[in-house]
């Protein structure tokens, strides 16, 4: 059972299998990043493009590089990612790990794919990297958007990579819970 989401709700705005954006959302102003901060062609609402360069330059000063592989992506995009993973996998294992069109948060150009050099997604978690956006990344207001043990709410297994710009206050918030964001949206927004 799905629905439009509440897209009026701007940097909080929730979007998984259930709360979709309309086909012709607006993500505002979308800006590209330089090979500084991304492998190949990666951009993003303008606001989290700005916390995201922050918190690299940040984490550079302790030895930490962030990388990122990916970011905004147009719905016809989103269309390309499932359908291949559809068709070289089956349906089941491609709704596992793909949005479906209107329901990646990539499409809103506020989820970002963190990682770093020599490291795969599979044990990014593993990585001081990852421990480093553990920590901070809620300081620049991105939060850990596919946490570990929470399938059962956000749909997917633990993405270590996937970050959600929501804002500072709202970050700080939902990583001091401890809760996936679909439940802080739940408990506080959704009204
Ligand atoms: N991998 C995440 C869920 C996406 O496709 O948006
Ligand atoms: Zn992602």
């Amino acid at each position: 059972d799905s629905k439009n989401t509440d897209i009026s709700l701007g940097y909080q705005i929730l979007v998984n299998k259930f709360n979709i954006l309309p086909e012709d959302y607006n993500p505002g102003n979308i800006k590209k990043f330089s090979s500084t901060y991304a492998f190949g062609n990666v951009s993003a609402e303008e606001e989290c493009y700005n916390a995201f360069i922050k918190m690299a330059d940040d984490a550079r000063k302790e030895n930490i590089t962030l990388v990122l592989t990916s970011g905004y992506r147009t719905r016809e995009d989103q269309t390309n990612i499932y359908e291949s993973m559809k068709n070289s996998k089956g349906e089941t294992y491609a709704d596992e790990f793909a949005a479906r069109p209107g329901s990646s948060e990539h499409e809103t150009g506020l989820a970002l794919d963190i990682m770093t050099f020599n490291a795969v997604t599979e044990t990014f978690h593993e990585t001081e990297t990852y421990k480093w956006l553990h920590k901070h990344a809620r300081e620049y207001g991105f939060i850990e958007r596919y946490p570990e043990n929470k399938e059962y709410l956000t749909g997917y297994e633990r993405e270590s990579w996937h970050f959600r710009y929501v804002g500072v206050d709202l970050a700080n918030k939902v990583e001091e819970e401890g809760i996936a964001y679909e439940e802080y949206y739940a408990f506080y927004i959704d009204k």
